[in-house]
């Protein structure tokens, strides 16, 4: 395995777990960091033995946004030819499950990330906020977007418009995360429902995650199409033919990817 200098990873059974590692900077995303997080998505895209992956931060801060002390020199021009972010898409375009595990702070950029991950699972100690306004800016990885259809226009126009932070329980209410735990629980649980996941025929998993992501993406109508040709495909699986006869003969199904 590849070592990187912002990032811990771990391999618990078929799961994946990446750690963002700047302490000093509570996490805060710089180029470096984006681009070990997407190398590292990269291997495990195309790594057989993972399954799913758990993306965390510390107890402190999931991360505090992008690298303010990076950005603050840019101007436009920079910005705009070098597509300043674009790379970030790496991680809303990674194929297997993706759960991020938050406790702390996720602001800016770290509550978009956490917004690119499939779910949120919080602990109580987390805070969600997208305070890009306080710094003359507006969010640029997708806070104005995936916020908007995670939580309803009232919150994201509050959340964006006063850059105020929201906690973990007001989070939940709002169906920004699927579940709290307590701080000291978060990581097990958010590996143990990777496991789950990873435990499930890959293609169909795979497929799950497209259909409900390409909700976002269509009308209801071409999403349901979409939809139904995905589960139609998923009859001409092995794994299909062997979770229903597991079910008939009361059983336990062994799956083989295929
Ligand atoms: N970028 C760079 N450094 C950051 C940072 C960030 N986003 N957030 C925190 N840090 C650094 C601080 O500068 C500080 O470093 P020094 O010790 O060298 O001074 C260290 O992390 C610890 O931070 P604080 O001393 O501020 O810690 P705190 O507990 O007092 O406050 C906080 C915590 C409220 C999260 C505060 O750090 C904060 O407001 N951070 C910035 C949050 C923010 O505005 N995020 C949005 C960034 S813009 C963006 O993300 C654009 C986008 O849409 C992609």
């Amino acid at each position: 395995t590849k070592s990187y200098e912002t990032l811990l990873t771990e391999i618990r059974g078929s799961v994946a777990l990446v750690t963002l590692n700047r302490p000093k900077a509570l996490n805060a995303l710089n180029s470096t960091l984006m681009a070990e997080l997407a190398d590292v998505l990269s291997l495990y895209e195309k790594d057989d033995a993972i399954g799913a992956v758990v993306l965390t931060g510390s107890e402190k801060a999931f991360a505090a946004g992008a690298d303010i002390k990076e950005m603050q020199g840019l101007d436009f021009v920079d910005a705009y030819v070098s597509d300043f972010i674009g790379g970030w898409d790496a991680v809303s375009t990674f194929r297997k499950p993706l759960i991020a595990a938050v406790s702390g702070f996720a602001l800016g950029g770290g509550c978009e990330v956490a917004m690119m991950c499939d779910f949120i699972i919080a602990s109580d100690t987390a805070k969600f906020g997208q305070p890009e306004i306080t710094l003359g800016i507006i969010p640029g990885a997708g806070g104005s977007q995936r916020l908007t259809r995670a939580v309803g226009k009232a919150k994201a126009m509050d959340l964006v418009l006063t850059g105020r932070m929201m906690d973990a329980a007001e989070a939940e209410r709002a169906g920004l995360v699927s579940r709290i735990v307590p701080a000291e629980r978060l990581i097990d649980e958010a590996v143990e429902a990777a496991q789950k996941i990873a435990s499930f025929p890959r293609a169909a998993v795979m497929m799950a995650k497209e259909a409900v992501s390409r909700s976002f993406e269509v009308t209801l109508t071409e999403g349901l199409r979409f939809e139904r040709r995905l589960f139609h495909s998923l009859f001409a699986t092995e794994d299909q033919k062997e979770g229903m006869a597991a079910f008939v003969e009361k059983r336990k199904p062994a799956f083989r990817n295929r």
